[in-house]
Order: structure tokens, then C-alpha cells, then sequence
């Protein structure tokens, strides 16, 4: 029994420097929410809840939570629930990305200074899943985490609508003029049915599962839909195991391990997960002390069948990978690549959960491990002249044609430089051309925004074209798809090679051989950097939460935590 921290006991005390003093006034305050003598006597299960009315995606997880404490009640406990800061992607400006390290700090503290002896994580919307495991790792209090679960799938016109893919693949048509205005609105009126996340292998929808290959929820908690009625269940299921984590001290980390990180790694290369997802389990690695590079992605990716067939690499939602048996179907798929022996919440081993679990219940939507639907997984990590320290592709979801590819580089300075000038109808592109953005990177975005599926020019667009071979320094929503390479690093607002490229340059990629080349003499690519020096900082990152950013933040092939949140253990 690990218990310190309870409303009766001396954990975790207010200081007044008079600990009956504190005691005291603990008890009378919380006698003041209507708790009584009894109450005070039992486990306190904080629930950290990101609801939100900014925040779409997270906007039932009050419901979520009374089912939560249901089950700590009927366990014995006494929940209470806390708010944490809530990123919801489309309500966050500049990008949530910046904000992510601000809540995980958020949830860490939160979490080591009140007097709970465990917590209930509920998040849903991309960033703050892993922002909360970030921050649970680090605090090493008693957790487990339960989604949102993805909303309901549109439907427009007899067809299914991805969200968000089908928004990114619709926009494009009406940009191309093949939709009209009243037909884009008709598409705006019926993409988000539902509360709940985005319902394709979106980042929201990876982290969820690898938030459940890492053993930290319950098995099956993934692709429960939001609005299913099993998603309260589960919720509750979660919520009275909680209290028993606490009685056998069995703390994030027993259970974030390498051996449970190299299955999330697996399972994320399985399912071709959202690139993000590198990022954001490079962050967790490193809290957790774990060593972990971009190279293990990529060996893991190697060997890792593709199993998933779900937008945007595939053709289904999460709606079908749950009617398929969810991720513990693919995991039971990929058990003999797995680590079986690695701990999760339920305090059995991941071997000892998927015992009793069938494989896949639909080998259209998940394979079975001898059909795989590729022999590898997903994603690929590229080194070369212009990514000393790494970038990625997600080549599940690319055009083969153009996986090995050279074009003459069409340059983008900024966010703002491409906004003003990709649409240009006199825009020198062609669609054999590499289309390039700089200083879109951690510091340079700032927050690495979801810039790097750069739009395709209209004039091109116009002309059938769908996709180019992208490259920039930015992130891509793990809804996007297309030939684009990532989290180029350094980025170009440290003096990465990508600020030395230039309209007209030859961009080599090669992702068989794992490369990317600029095609310019590395005298050359020194002189243009040391003359392009680097960028001045907008005034919004020179004081406050932006200045510690700006200081703090790491690159993309180190997860893009603030340096002095990793474990000093
Ligand atoms: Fe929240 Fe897609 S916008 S998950």
C-alpha cells in the first residue's frame, strides 16, 4: 500500500510551518465541499480532465468522468476531479503544438502538488493525450488514462466523410473548382457528427493507441467510439481500477519501460499512425529516462507488418478498426513481434491481457500478421545533407510514383511567404518541382505547425495535379496525406541546412535508400547559411511562455520537450 497523500494524512501539507496547523485547515476546507469524516479516510483519485468548450474533441469528457467516479466509488476511493488546460487544434492559434509542453507541465505539477494518491488522465484532441502522459510520467503517481474515443462518420452523398482527411482531400476539389460554394457548405454542415475525436488514423486517433500499446489504459480503450455507451463503461472500468493500482504501487513507471515504448513504436508503424507520433513518444522517452532516437523508429518501422487499412493511408475509419476488434486486435495480430512481458494498468503484462483476446474480426480492415497489407510499416525515417539529424516521411500514405524523386526546388521563406505566393497564378512551379518551406520548424514556426502538407499550387491543381513531393521543418496533421517529408532537423531557424536551399536547386528524395539530398556543394550550403543568418524573433517570444519556448524547446528528432523536463534520474 503506497497511500501518503490522502486528506487525513500529512502528504503533501500546505506549508505554514505548523503541520497540524495544515492538517487541519485541509480537513475543514474539504469538509466545506460536503466530504465527510469517512470520506477523508479513503484514496483520493484525482481526475485530470481537459474538457473544454474550446475544445471540440474533449467537449463529453464530464460525462466521461461521472462515469469515472462510479467506479472509484465503488471501489472505495473518493474522486476528484481537476481541470488541466485543454489544446483543441482547430481552436488554438498559433498551433496546439506550442501549447504542448505548457500542459504537460501543467498536468505534471498539478498532479505531484495536490493530495491525490493516483489520477484518471481523460483527454482526446491530439496534443493533449500526449501532453498528459508526458506529464504523468514525470510526476510517477498511480494513472491510467482514458480517451475520448473518435465521433461518428459523416456522411455526404452516399459516401463516408474522413474526418479530417476528407475535409483536407474536399477543400482541395472546391480549391480546384470541382465543388462549389453551396456544396462545400453542405460538406462544413455534416463532417462532425458527433462529440468526440477525428475518426481516421489521425493524431489523436494514433496516440490513443499508443497510449494503449504503452500499457497506460485499459486494454480495448482506443476506438470506442465517443457516443458508444461502451465508452462509459470502460470509463468506469477504469475508474475502480485506479484504486487498486494504488494499493499495489503500481506507478507510469513500472509501465513505460523500452520494452512497452518499442511496442507503442510497433503498434504506431502498424496501424501507419500519424507522424506526430514520433514526436510525442520521443517526449515521453525521454521523461521517462528512456534512450530513444529516430533510428529505432525506423529499424522498428522495417520490421513492423502493415495492418491497419484506415485513412488516410487505407480506406476505413476507426468506426471499422472498432467492429474489426480494435487495437487489442492488432496487437494480438502483431503479439509475436511485441514484448509480452512489459507491464500495463491492468497489472498484468500485455501477453497476459491479449491471452483471452481473438486476432482481427475483419481482415479487410485489420490484416491478419501473415497477410499484412505491406511487409513494413508506414513510416520512414530519412537522413542526408539537408536532415543531418533526421526526418520522416509517412510513406503509407504517399504516392509511390514519387518516392524516389528529384525536382528543381520551388522555395517558401515563411508561412507567410507561402501563403501570399502558392496560389500565384505566375508562381514559376511546375509539377516535377520540390516544393520547400523553411522556418516552419520549433522555433521557427514557432510550434512546429501543421504547415507541411503545403498546399499544390491552384494553377497546378487546375491541371489534375494532387500531390508533389513536399519538405520543410514543420509537422503534418496525422489526417494529411501526400508525399511529405517532416520534421527536417536542425530546422532552418537554427541555421539548418534547409534555410541554404534556393528557387532552382536540385532535392534529391530517395526513401528506399532513406535520403535526402540538396544537390549543392557543402561549401556552398555553409556560405548560404552563414550569409542568410538567422531569423529575428517576433516580439511575442521574447518574454513570458514564448521566451521559454523559444530558450527551452528541443528539436523534432528529440521530441520537442522543453530540455529541462527530461528525467535527470
Ligand atoms: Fe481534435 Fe482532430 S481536431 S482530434
Amino acid at each position: 500500500m503506497s497511500r501518503s497523500a490522502d486528506l487525513s494524512q500529512r502528504g503533501k501539507l500546505t506549508w505554514y510551518g505548523d503541520a497540524d496547523f495544515s492538517t487541519f485547515m485541509r480537513r475543514a476546507f474539504a469538509k466545506g465541499m460536503g466530504l465527510t469524516d469517512q470520506d477523508l479516510e479513503k484514496p483520493v483519485i484525482g481526475i485530470a480532465n481537459s474538457w473544454s468548450e474550446l475544445n471540440h474533441c474533449n467537449s463529453h469528457l464530464r460525462e466521461v468522468a461521472a462515469a469515472v467516479k462510479r467506479g472509484v466509488l465503488q471501489e472505495g476511493g473518493i474522486p476528484l476531479e481537476f481541470p488541466t488546460i485543454s489544446l483543441g487544434e482547430l481552436f488554438i492559434s498559433p498551433t496546439s503544438m506550442f501549447l504542448r509542453n505548457l500542459m504537460a507541465m501543467d498536468t505534471e505539477e498539478m498532479i505531484r502538488a495536490q493530495p491525490i494518491d493516483g489520477v484518471v488522465l481523460l483527454a482526446g484532441c491530439d496534443k493533449t493525450t500526449p501532453a498528459q502522459l508526458m506529464g504523468a510520467v514525470s510526476a510517477d503517481v498511480p494513472a491510467v488514462m482514458v480517451t475520448g474515443g473518435p465521433m461518428l462518420t459523416g456522411r455526404w452523398r452516399g459516401r463516408d466523410l474522413g474526418a479530417c482527411t476528407d475535409c483536407r482531400r474536399l477543400w482541395t476539389e472546391y480549391r480546384a473548382g470541382n465543388l462549389n460554394q453551396d456544396e462545400i457548405s453542405e460538406v462544413e454542415g455534416l463532417l462532425f457528427r458527433s462529440h468526440g475525436h477525428c475518426t481516421v488514423m489521425g493524431t489523436a486517433s494514433s496516440m490513443a493507441s499508443v497510449a494503449e500499446a504503452l500499457g497506460m489504459t485499459l486494454p480495448n480503450n482506443a476506438a470506442i467510439p465517443a457516443p458508444d455507451s461502451a465508452r462509459l463503461r470502460h470509463a468506469e472500468d477504469a475508474g475502480r481500477r485506479i484504486v487498486h493500482m494504488i494499493e499495489e504501487g503500481l506507478r507510469p513507471s513500472m509501465i513505460v519501460t523500452r520494452a512497452s515504448i518499442e511496442n507503442a513504436i510497433r503498434v504506431l508503424c502498424a496501424i501507419a499512425g500519424s507522424t506526430n507520433g514520433i514526436v510525442h513518444l520521443l517526449a515521453i522517452a525521454r521523461r521517462a529516462g528512456i534512450p530513444l532516437d529516430l533510428a529505432d523508429f525506423d529499424r522498428i518501422s522495417r520490421e513492423s507488418p502493415l495492418l491497419a487499412n484506415v485513412k488516410p493511408s487505407g480506406d476505413y475509419q476507426m468506426a471499422e478498426l472498432f467492429e474489426a476488434g480494435g487495437i487489442s486486435a492488432v496487437m494480438k495480430e502483431l503479439l509475436p513481434q511485441l514484448n509480452a512481458e512489459a507491464m500495463t494498468v491492468t497489472g498484468k503484462t500485455v501477453g497476459e491481457n491479449l491471452a483471452g483476446t481473438p486476432g482481427t474480426l475483419r481482415d479487410d480492415v485489420i490484416a491478419r500478421v501473415d497477410k499484412p497489407f505491406d511487409t513494413e510499416g508506414g513510416l520512414s525515417v530519412l537522413y542526408g545533407n539537408l536532415a543531418p539529424d533526421g526526418a520522416v516521411i509517412k510513406h503509407a500514405a504517399a504516392t509511390p510514383a514519387l518516392l524516389q524523386h528529384t525536382g528543381r526546388a520551388v522555395v517558401f521563406t515563411s508561412l507567410e511567404d507561402m501563403a501570399r505566393r502558392v496560389h500565384d497564378p505566375d508562381l514559376d512551379v511546375t509539377p516535377q518541382d520540390v516544393l520547400v518551406l523553411q522556418n516552419a520548424g520549433p522555433i521557427g514556426g514557432p510550434g512546429m505547425p501543421e504547415a507541411g502538407m503545403i498546399p499544390i499550387p491552384k494553377k497546378l491543381l487546375e491541371q489534375g495535379i494532387r500531390d508533389m513531393v513536399r519538405i520543410s521543418d514543420a509537422r503534418m496533421s496525422g489526417t494529411a496525406f501526400g508525399t511529405v517529408v517532416l520534421h527536417i532537423a536542425p530546422e532552418a531557424a537554427v541555421g539548418g541546412p534547409l534555410l541554404a536551399v534556393r528557387d532552382g536547386d536540385l532535392v534529391e528524395l530517395d526513401v528506399s535508400g532513406r535520403r535526402i539530398t540538396l544537390h549543392v556543394a557543402e561549401e556552398e550550403i555553409a556560405r548560404r547559411v552563414a550569409e542568410s543568418g538567422l531569423p529575428e524573433r517576433d516580439p511575442q517570444l521574447r518574454r513570458g511562455y514564448g521566451w521559454l519556448h523559444a530558450e527551452h524547446v528541443t528539436q523534432a528528432n528529440h521530441g520537442c520537450d522543453f530540455d529541462f523536463a527530461w528525467s535527470i534520474a
